[in-house]
């Protein structure tokens, strides 16, 4: 269990998280919802150690982090793929996941490295490739391949749609919901909130650095005020209607079909869900 306590933060003098307290259970998605500047972000980099907490813990598995430390972080299972990928452009593949797992041994690393292009058989042929000439997509799952490589139990990902097309972004989708199912705990922020609270099994909203609402993702989903606020137009029983054809739409994703008897649309390289308020 990944468990933040009472967390508090910021830059300087001026506070941005102000007492967040949550947990990340083993094979659990969590996602974190919330408006430009609310501190998503902060959160992701208090508990991977690039910011010092000024105040409250975080501890994984009985575990408590000192906290202030990426190396900490990382031997204390805890991976973060920041926002806007971060890779490096003028090495190659192979050597941006190399330092993804920089602490492990040779014989994990090749274990590691064979999971990776497991999860992503997209990277395996391009390894020796500069990953500045990767697509937006590729560098994605090269960005969420090297967090794998420190063989993380929790990931923390910071916007991985961000800027994909909608069927790339339905890939990475895919990834996430399998890296849930094979134990790992996801802490998600995501922009597209309809499709993180599809994949989350808890989900909260983040408001000036605070917890405002917390549920479900499809408790979430159907909340007016989140679906409203966050998501974009759209009353709570149309967004519980969305979520049972997203929820559809991602499982069939997943089983490689496509969903059937249900209309053509556009969002997210997924149909778009039913019933829309105009
Ligand atoms: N390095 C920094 N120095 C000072 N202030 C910062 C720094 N990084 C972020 N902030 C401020 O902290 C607040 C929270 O930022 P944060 O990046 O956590 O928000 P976010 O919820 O991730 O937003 P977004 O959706 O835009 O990514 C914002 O007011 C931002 O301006
Ligand atoms: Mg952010």
């Amino acid at each position: 269990m990944l468990e933040v306590t009472g967390l508090r933060a910021g830059y300087g003098s001026g506070e941005i998280l102000r007492g967040l307290t949550f947990t990340v259970a083993p094979g659990e998605i969590v996602a974190v919802v919330g408006v430009n500047g609310a501190g998503k972000s902060t959160t992701l980099k208090v508990i991977s150690g690039l910011l010092r907490a000024s105040d409250g813990h975080v501890a994984a598995d009985g575990r408590r982090l000192s906290g202030g430390s990426t190396v900490e972080a990382v031997r204390h299972g805890i991976a973060h793929v920041p926002e806007g990928r971060q890779v490096f452009p003028g090495m190659t593949v192979r050597e941006n996941l190399l330092l993804g797992g920089y602490t492990a041994s040779k014989k994990v690393i090749a274990a590691r490295m064979d999971t990776v292009t497991d999860v992503f058989p997209e990277l395996s042929a391009r390894l020796p490739a500069y990953a500045g000439e990767l697509s937006g997509g590729q560098q994605q799952m090269l960005a969420i391949g090297r967090g794998l490589m420190s063989g993380p139990r929790y990931l923390l990902l910071d916007e991985p749609s961000l800027g994909l097309a909608p069927q790339m972004c339905q890939r990475i989708f895919e990834v996430i919901a399998r890296l849930g199912t094979d134990g790992t705990g996801v802490l998600l922020v995501e922009q597209n909130g309809r499709l993180a609270l599809a994949v989350a099994r808890q989900a909260f909203l983040l408001e000036r650095g605070s917890i405002t609402l917390s549920g479900t993702g499809a408790e979430m989903l159907a909340n007016s005020e989140v679906a409203e606020r966050y998501l974009g137009v759209g009353s709570a029983s149309a967004q519980a209607a969305g979520l049972q054809y997203w929820t559809r739409a991602l499982a069939a994703a997943m089983d490689e079909q496509p969903p059937r008897g249900e209309p053509a649309g556009a969002a997210n390289g997924l149909p778009a869900p039913p019933a829309r308020r105009s």
